[in-house]
Parts: structure tokens; sequence; C-alpha cells
């Protein structure tokens, strides 16, 4: 048991303590994996970028063939009844396609979703840098959706675990697309890269947040496909996703990336990004 146990969660219309929480085994989560997630970073009791995460929730429902179960105001009623304090916080929601009768691929004609949210702290981050490996990317063809099948993620990401590093960097015909939980940026003569929105990767909302920050501020930004051996000489590699930020790789495959600490132009992103989510935290 732990402090997270009694805390409140939200499922199928009820608020409940999170160790009463249950779900049958015939979810089709459970049994297939047949469902989505979004992710979602709360400053100062303030949803960051709402409207885009229930966007891209909307994406990935259709992408699976489902239809939104709440709209977005009554997700942000949830919500707001889910954010304890001001602390920093994220918001994890699920749908998955619900409980069926029988377990069989084909979808059920009638079945009635399973709508789930939770909030925790999150933790706090390391800015001093982090660790990374390069490994094939094993997943399958629909990666813009935010599917919560996630096995082939898990497995990718703990084999950078199992070497001492944080994060593995996915390599698919020889071109870095993204992290095993997180977006994917490369400095290149001076020039900030990520690759571009596909069925390859998420399309993060920090990637997007952290494109537009760079926009504003006259940095040099470029979308478009990052070849290993750019990646292998990025002077600054960047791996962003909604919990982590902006995480700089100080060592990529047992190399030092640059000087082997954050560099500047991560300084000066990283201070950017801490302004955004302090004028979200101040009250209006
Ligand atoms: N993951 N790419 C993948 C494969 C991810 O799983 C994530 C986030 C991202 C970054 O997206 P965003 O900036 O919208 O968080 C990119 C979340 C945080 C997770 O699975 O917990």
């Amino acid at each position: 048991m732990t402090a997270l146990d009694d805390s409140i969660v939200y499922l199928n219309g009820e608020f409940v303590p999170l160790n009463e929480a249950k779900i049958s085994v015939m979810d089709r989560g459970f049994l297939f994996g047949d469902g989505v997630y979004e992710v979602i970073p709360v400053y100062g009791g303030r949803p960051l970028r709402l409207d885009e995460h229930m966007t891209r929730l909307e994406n990935s429902l259709r992408g699976i063939r489902m239809e939104p179960p709440l709209s977005t105001g009554e997700w942000a009623a949830v919500f707001s009844r889910l954010i304890q304090g001001s602390h920093d916080q994220s918001i994890y929601l699920q749908v998955t396609r619900g409980v069926a009768p029988k377990r069989d691929h084909a979808i059920p004609p009638e079945i009635e979703p399973t709508v789930f949210a939770m909030c925790t702290p999150i933790a706090p981050l390391p800015i001093e840098g982090i660790k990374a490996i390069t490994v094939d990317d094993i997943r399958w063809q629909w990666c813009h959706i935010k599917a919560i099948t996630l096995l082939a993620n898990v497995l990718l990401r703990q084999a950078a675990v199992d070497r001492g590093c944080t994060e593995s960097i996915l390599i698919r015909d020889a071109s870095a697309v993204e992290g095993a939980a997180s977006n994917l940026f490369v400095l290149v003569d001076g020039v900030l890269i990520t690759p571009p929105k596909s069925n390859e990767l998420l399309p993060g909302i920090t990637r997007d947040l952290v494109l537009e920050i760079a926009l504003q501020n006259g940095i040099a930004v470029q979308e478009r496909k990052i070849t290993l051996s750019e990646l292998k000489a990025g002077p600054e590699v960047w791996l962003t996703s909604s919990t982590r930020e902006i995480m700089p790789v100080i060592e990529l495959d047992g190399a030092q990336v640059g000087e082997g600490v954050p560099g500047p132009l991560w300084q000066r992103m990283q201070a950017l990004y801490q302004d955004y989510k302090e004028i979200l935290r101040r009250p209006s």
C-alpha cells in the first residue's frame, strides 16, 4: 500500500478511491491492449495545452474506430475534481473498448467504453542530463496513435535501463525517429531538427510547444528526418515529453554528446520552457 492507494480516481462516471477502482478481466484493454490514453501535465492546478491533448485523444480514438466518450467540457470537469493542490502533477487518462461478453479479436457491435482517469505528482526532473542508447524500432506502423498497447515501448525502454541509461532512441531505416516514450530534437549545423509528424512517431504536445517557443525566439528549427550519423554527431540531443519536459542527452551509446553536459541551446530553451510554465502557474 502506498499513499497513492486512497487517492480519488475517475472510473466510468464515478469518483472512487484508487484501491476500490476495479474493472472486469473481460475488458478488451486488459485482454488485447485495445484502447488509447493521454498524459497531461498540470502546473499551478492548470492542465498544459488541454485542447491539444483533447484533439490528439480524439484522433487516437478515431484511429481505433471509437467515438469520444466524453466532451472536452466533461473531461475538464473530471480533471478539476482530480487535481489536488498546486504542485506539479499529471493527469493520466485511458479509454478502452470496454468489457466484451467473450474473448474475440473482432470488435463487438454494442460495447460501452471503459473510461479511467487519475492524477499523480510529477517526479522532480534530472537537469544534469541523461544517458541514452540507440535501438532498432520494432514497433508497429501506427505510432501516431497513442495506444495503450505499449509492449514494444516497454521492452525498448527497458533495454536502456538494463544498460544504465534512461531512454532508448529508436532507429528506423537509418533514421532516428523518437524515444521509446519521448520525441527527439538534434542540433545539426546550428539548426534544431526534429522529425516531421507521420505514422512513425507520436505527435508530441511538448514537441509542438518546443517548436513554437523556438520560432517565437528566433531559434532556427526544421522538421525533417534525422540520419543516424547526424544523431551521433549532434552537439546537442534532446528528448521531450509531458512528464520529463526537455531532457538533454549527455551520453549516447557510451560516447559523450557535445561537451558531455547540457548544451547552451538547451540552457536557453529550458529557461524559456520554465517561463512558459510559470505563466500557467500565475493566477490570472
Ligand atoms: N509518453 N513519443 C512517445 C512514444 C511517447 O510515449 C511520448 C509520451 C512522447 C511525447 O509526447 P508528449 O510530449 O505529448 O508527452 C513521444 C507519455 C508521457 C507516456 O507514455 O507516459
